[in-house]
């Protein structure tokens, strides 16, 4: 089964992508968690995608295409997966298409997740992330069980650079400009399905497994 995520930032994609992992058995393969990691490795990948993530806005094509083509092609792949962040813009989308057109499949599924933008800040700023493991919690709506430290790997919680507020509202600006689109994208190739993501966490993935139909 192979899934995208659609959706603004803090819409919930993360948090609901690893839920659709563990049920389904497929890797979560999130862009963004694949770019903290390399700037927290101190990698030529991490320095380059730092200074656009710092200021909201994406990182270009060009870095990040190969690599997405690259890992769905892994073994762990092979039954399915699900992309959390990619494809953010049109090019994107395209590459994505081709690549899995060159091998007669196509995307089952993508979710879109809808939260206006009044409900955004305030999710992020509560947000609290795992930069080991990729999980995302949050202090009022998803807290850890011990404050600060993750429940699944045990690392320290951290504040995510790029959540401050003045920072979230211009990554809402490149999210309507630059990834709205891929709505029509999706509606178009007839594989788009909506979710209200202003539910609670279980109520938005209970949605999400009847859409999967599971
Ligand atoms: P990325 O890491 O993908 O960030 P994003 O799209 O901005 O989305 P977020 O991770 O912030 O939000 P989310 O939807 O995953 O929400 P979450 O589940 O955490 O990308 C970061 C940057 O990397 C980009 O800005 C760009 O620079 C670069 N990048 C990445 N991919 C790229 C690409 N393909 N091309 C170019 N550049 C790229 O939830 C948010 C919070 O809300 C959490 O605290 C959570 O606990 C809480 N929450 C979730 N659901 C609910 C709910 N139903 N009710 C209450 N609280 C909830
Ligand atoms: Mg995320
Ligand atoms: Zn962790």
């Amino acid at each position: 089964m192979k899934i995208i995520m659609l959706g603004a930032p803090g819409a919930g994609k993360g948090t609901q992508a690893k839920r659709i992992a563990e049920c389904y058995g497929i890797p979560h393969i999130s862009t963004g968690d694949i770019f903290r990691a390399n700037i927290k490795n101190g990698t030529e990948l991490g320095k380059k995608a730092k200074e656009y993530m710092d200021k909201g806005l994406l990182v270009p094509d060009e870095l990040t295409c190969d690599l997405v083509v690259d890992r769905i092609s892994q073994d762990d792949a092979a039954k399915g997966y699900v992309l959390d962040g990619f494809p953010r813009t049109i090019p994107q989308a395209e590459a994505l298409t081709n690549a899995l057109k060159k091998r007669g499949e196509a995307v089952d599924f993508a979710i879109d997740i809808e939260v206006p933008d009044e409900n955004i800040i305030g999710r992020m700023s509560g947000r609290r992330a795992c930069l080991k493991c990729g999980a995302t919690y949050h202090v009022e709506f998803a807290p850890p069980k011990e404050e600060g430290v993750c429940d699944v790997c045990g690392d320290k919680l951290v504040l995510r650079d790029d959540d401050k507020p003045e920072t979230v509202a211009n990554r809402l600006k490149v999210y309507h400009d630059q990834t709205q689109p891929l709505i029509d994208y999706y509606t178009a190739a007839g594989c788009l399905k909506e979710v209200d993501g202003t539910l609670d966490i279980d109520v938005v993935f209970d949605k999400i497994r009847e859409i999967l139909g599971a």
